[in-house]
């Protein structure tokens, strides 16, 4: 089993060396054309640098951030002006995460590139914890799949779980479906390269959109 900190320390690395720009993804865009029509806040889940965070916000949804890595949240905090604003970056681990007493009002979880960052374990007992939270209204999810090329590249743990410079574990979708419906309504999901292309990598990914039942 990977522990969290292993995560920690390289993502910590990352954002003080600042080696992602903050342009937000192609999936905040994709997502924000579904929010407008809803009334929700979004909980970003392990929102890194908050690249995605900023443009929610200058779209006005109502945010909040949850982050392993220290350096990223001291970041996303000094690039926020209002205190209020501030209270609303966590640097916690969105599994462990108290959300019926932090998050007020509903809420949507927002995981990019983040689902397969915790195993399979973490993300039964996630699932489980969100199932009992009557705020939440949707599930936005976008990860890598089994299906990608640098599945089976690096150290192997199990048939999905790798370790190159960080621990992945890549999603099945079959698994991953059968598991959400359990307690949500999927209401779109593709698997697909062509979703996140940087440099030369364009890496197989489940998009997902799922309503709380
Ligand atoms: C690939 S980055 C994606 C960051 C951001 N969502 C984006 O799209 O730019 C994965 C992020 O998830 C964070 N992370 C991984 N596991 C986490 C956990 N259990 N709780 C909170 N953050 C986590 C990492 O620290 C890292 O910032």
């Amino acid at each position: 089993m990977i522990k969290s900190k292993n995560n920690e320390k390289f993502w910590n690395k990352f954002y003080k060396k600042r080696l992602i720009h903050d342009k937000p993804s192609n999936f905040a865009l994709f997502i924000l054309k579904f929010l407008k029509k809803k009334n929700t806040k979004i909980v970003d889940v392990g929102c890194g640098n908050g690249r995605d965070i900023f443009y929610f916000k200058k779209n006005k949804i109502d945010f909040f951030g949850i982050e392993l890595s220290k350096s990223a949240t001291v970041l996303i905090k000094s690039k926020l002006k209002k205190k209020n604003e501030k209270k609303k970056i966590f640097n916690d681990n969105f599994v462990k995460f108290d959300y019926k007493k932090k998050i007020i009002g509903n809420f949507s979880i927002y995981s990019r590139f983040t689902w397969h960052s915790i195993s399979k374990k973490n993300e039964t007992i996630f699932l489980k914890k969100m199932s009992k939270i009557p705020n939440l209204k949707y599930l936005f999810i976008e990860t890598r799949s089994d299906k990608d090329e640098l599945c089976g590249i690096g150290k192997k743990l199990s048939q999905n779980e790798y370790i190159t410079d960080h621990y992945r574990r890549f999603i099945n979708k079959h698994d991953l479906l059968k598991k959400i419906r359990q307690n949500f309504k999927i209401l779109y999901v593709k698997e697909s390269k062509g979703f996140s292309k940087f440099k030369k990598e364009d890496p197989c990914l489940i998009r997902l959109i799922a309503e709380k039942k």
